[in-house]
């Protein structure tokens, strides 16, 4: 049994915590947070044992009234591996601080540049290259929904080039502090946007991006065009995608209109409305003259949870590339 700290239990924090309770090779032994909230309430509600991620801050915690069991060094001396979810950049921070002292494995999420890990990280692309890794980073939600995809397409039918625009969500739905309301903000404005060289740090394609922030909160959207090298239709690529567990094709003639629509679909479909998959919409799966034009959602709170799953069996080499995502598909509701 692996045992595993979450550092920082945000979005992704909160998340990867409740899908290992679905594991039976590795446990939860503790979370931290730095501020004692209704989040940091929650966590000892729902029975996770809390840290402080600050060690300084113990007694604030004290103070409010919330019972923690300690620091982030009292909680790494009981874990195998720390699963980092703290914010952009804090990561590697504490890497310096904590994880190479302590000698324990970690994984990183994609706010953290590619030189804070070993190797970046996505189950279908990579899973070996983690194999016995310390520190391995899961690439960012954007990179992850390109990554899957495009492996996918290279794999059946060969990648000359590829050309995507990332339709991105301002901020998470809890965000009261920093939104856009009223525009369209080119994200970068000069080309590239950091979404394609992110792709090459798991994947090797030709691949150039733009990406754009808009004023909603629930998905992003990518608009991806790819040269294929091979002579494939439409529905070759649409029997590829139907396979895989980790895309999932919808229609709009079945009202997948938006990704309001599909967000209205996730509530009822899974606790916490959370979809791990691609979101693809089969109609948009078009070859023109050789290229291949896919419009796909991303649930960007969701989508690397189960790529923490994998990349911990990775780490600790639990099983292999297949029998793991099989293990995660099933655990977590993924068909
Ligand atoms: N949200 C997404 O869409 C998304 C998708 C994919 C990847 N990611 C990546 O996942 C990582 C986490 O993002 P998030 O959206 O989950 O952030 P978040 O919701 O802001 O959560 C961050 C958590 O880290 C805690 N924290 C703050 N300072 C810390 C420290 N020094 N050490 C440890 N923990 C600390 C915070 O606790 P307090 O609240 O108590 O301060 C909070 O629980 C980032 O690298 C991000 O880029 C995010």
């Amino acid at each position: 049994m692996i045992k595993v700290a979450i550092n920082g239990y945000g979005t992704i924090g909160k998340r990867v915590a409740d899908a290992i309770g679905y594991q039976k090779d590795m446990e939860v032994v503790g979370v931290t947070k730095t501020k004692p909230d209704f989040e940091a309430k929650l966590a000892v509600n729902k029975g996770y044992k809390l840290y402080t991620a600050i060690p300084e801050r113990l007694k604030v915690f004290e103070d409010a009234g919330i019972k923690v069991e300690g620091t982030i060094e009292d909680l790494i001396e009981k874990v195998d591996i720390v699963v980092d979810c703290s914010p952009n950049k804090v990561g590697a921070e504490n890497k310096a601080k904590y994880y190479e002292k302590a000698g324990v494995k970690a994984i990183f999420q994609g706010g953290e540049k590619k030189d804070v890990a070993e190797v970046s990280f996505n189950a279908l692309a990579n899973y070996d290259e983690a194999k016995g890794k310390q520190f391995v980073r899961v690439v960012s939600c954007n990179t992850t929904g390109l990554t899957r995809l495009l492996y996918l397409i290279r794999e059946n039918f060969g990648i000359k080039k590829v050309r995507a625009t990332m339709i991105r969500r301002v901020v998470d739905p809890k965000e009261d502090k920093k939104g856009l309301v009223n525009g369209i903000m080119p994200d970068p404005v000069k080309l590239p946007s950091h979404h394609g060289p992110d792709v090459q740090t798991v994947l090797d394609v030709d691949i150039t991006t733009t990406a754009f922030k808009i004023p909603t909160t629930l998905m992003h959207v990518h608009s991806i065009n790819v040269e294929l090298e091979s002579d494939a239709k439409s529905d070759d690529v649409v029997a590829v995608l139907d396979k895989e567990p980790r895309i999932m094709l919808v229609s709009a003639e079945d009202g997948f209109t938006s990704t309001a629509k599909v967000i209205e679909f996730a509530r009822e479909y899974r606790m916490r409305y959370d979809l791990f998959e691609n979101v693809v919409w089969k109609e948009s799966v078009s070859v023109v003259d050789g290229e291949l034009y896919v419009t796909q959602a991303i649930h960007q709170e969701a989508i690397v949870v189960p790529e923490n799953i994998d990349a911990i069996r990775a780490m600790f080499e639990l099983a292999d590339k297949d029998e793991s995502m099989k293990i995660t598909n099933e655990t977590l509701g993924i068909c």
